[in-house]
């Protein structure tokens, strides 16, 4: 089986992506699959990497799709899978076929419904979400109403549209009201956006414009959410076989070091700031609770294929326990560090197997 391995990209989740694609490439058994591995550049241009292309963070320096031979993604006129070939070849001896893409992307251009629309357009079966799941999970507002209109409750939070220079100047941007029932801290985040890039904890309203503003600029629509207190846990759910119901992995938790504000992006990747315990320590009955509404926040979204839901694990007002769900990421990290795999290993699906799994649903 050919398998076009997609990274990069054009969203702030760039070097993260190329990090993931590494991951995954060395995860293909290369008894079954053969890997094509192509890049999308920063300014979009895809490409077929130059032979050894960095794929790791090296030294705190993050990787970057660059150079290599330009090529363009069309579908196969024999309708058999996916052609990639130069653009200025005629179809020759320069086409490559391949039967199956995975786009390991992240964020805007890639996780959010708009290649996956390209690889629709063009024919091209691929591992993961369709566009819908993957436009709605992408964007933290439609994320949360869709979830909340299944019963998964949700986080106090307001939605700030069209957050442009205006508007992040504007002190009353948030009502009185909205800020006296948020409370302190909040979270200002980019609705659209991942690895926590463009977020910012806001522990007093004075540096309440600036966190809009640095939102706004990865996204104009910009999401403030109140802090919900409690433990961080993730739990990675993967497409049932032969068409039957999704199932979830062992659930993980994310502990901060003491001295780590919260987990940013600088804590995800770059610093030893954050403790994994994978599987999280939970109790018989919080682990099937989680991995219920994961299944739920899947379905709910109509995910296909795999993905990493989010939760803070907490009290609710009246003192019973209660989960909330962030955020859904259909093309969660697969970087070294990453809980996805890691979920998966814990609970019996090792590296090969899991990317077996990933991209026999995508030719299903
Ligand atoms: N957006 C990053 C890659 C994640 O969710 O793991
Ligand atoms: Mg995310």
């Amino acid at each position: 089986v050919r398998v076009a391995v997609v990274f990069g990209g054009r969203s702030a989740e760039h070097a993260i992506s190329c990090v993931s694609a590494g991951s995954v490439m060395a995860a293909l058994d290369p008894e079954r699959y053969e890997v094509v591995p192509v890049g999308i550049a920063r300014d979009g241009r895809w490409v077929l990497p130059e032979p050894g292309q960095q794929l790791a963070i090296d030294g705190g320096r993050l990787p970057e799709v660059t150079g290599g031979t330009a090529v363009s993604l069309v579908g196969d006129p024999a309708g058999r899978g996916l052609a990639v070939l130069e653009p200025t070849a005629a179809i020759g001896p320069a086409l490559t076929e391949v039967d199956v893409v995975f786009p390991v992307l992240h964020g805007a251009y890639g996780e959010d419904g708009t290649v996956q629309g390209l690889l629709e357009t063009s024919g091209l079966p691929y591992v993961g979400s369709g566009v819908f799941a993957s436009a709605a999970s992408m964007d933290k507002e439609f994320t949360k109403k869709l979830l909340a209109a299944s019963g998964l409750p949700q986080g106090d939070h307001v939605v700030l549209r069209d957050a442009g220079g205006a508007l992040c100047a504007d002190p009353d941007v948030l009502t009185a009201a909205d800020r006296e029932r948020l409370g302190l801290p909040v979270f200002v985040k980019p609705s659209r956006a991942g690895s926590s890039i463009g977020i910012t904890k806001v522990t007093d309203w004075v540096q309440f414009p600036e966190a809009v503003a640095t939102a706004a600029a990865v996204d104009p629509k910009v999401v403030v959410e109140a802090a919900v207190p409690g433990r961080e846990i993730e739990c990675g759910v993967l497409a049932g076989r032969d068409g039957g119901p999704p199932e979830a992995s062992l659930p993980a938790e994310i502990r901060l070091r003491p001295g780590t504000d919260w987990y940013d992006f600088s804590a995800k990747y770059l610093e030893d700031a954050v403790e994994f315990d994978v599987p999280a320590d939970l109790t018989a009955g919080q682990t099937r609770m989680v991995q219920e509404a994961s299944c739920r926040a899947y379905l709910a979204l109509d995910c296909e294929g795999l993905a990493r839901v989010d939760f803070f694990l907490g009290t609710g007002p009246d003192g019973a326990e209660r989960l909330v769900v962030n955020e859904v990421n259909t093309m969660p990290g697969f970087t070294p560090i990453s809980m996805f795999p890691r979920m998966w290993a814990a609970s019996g699906v090792g590296y090969p197997e899991l990317v077996d799994r990933l991209v026999a649903s995508a030719l299903a």
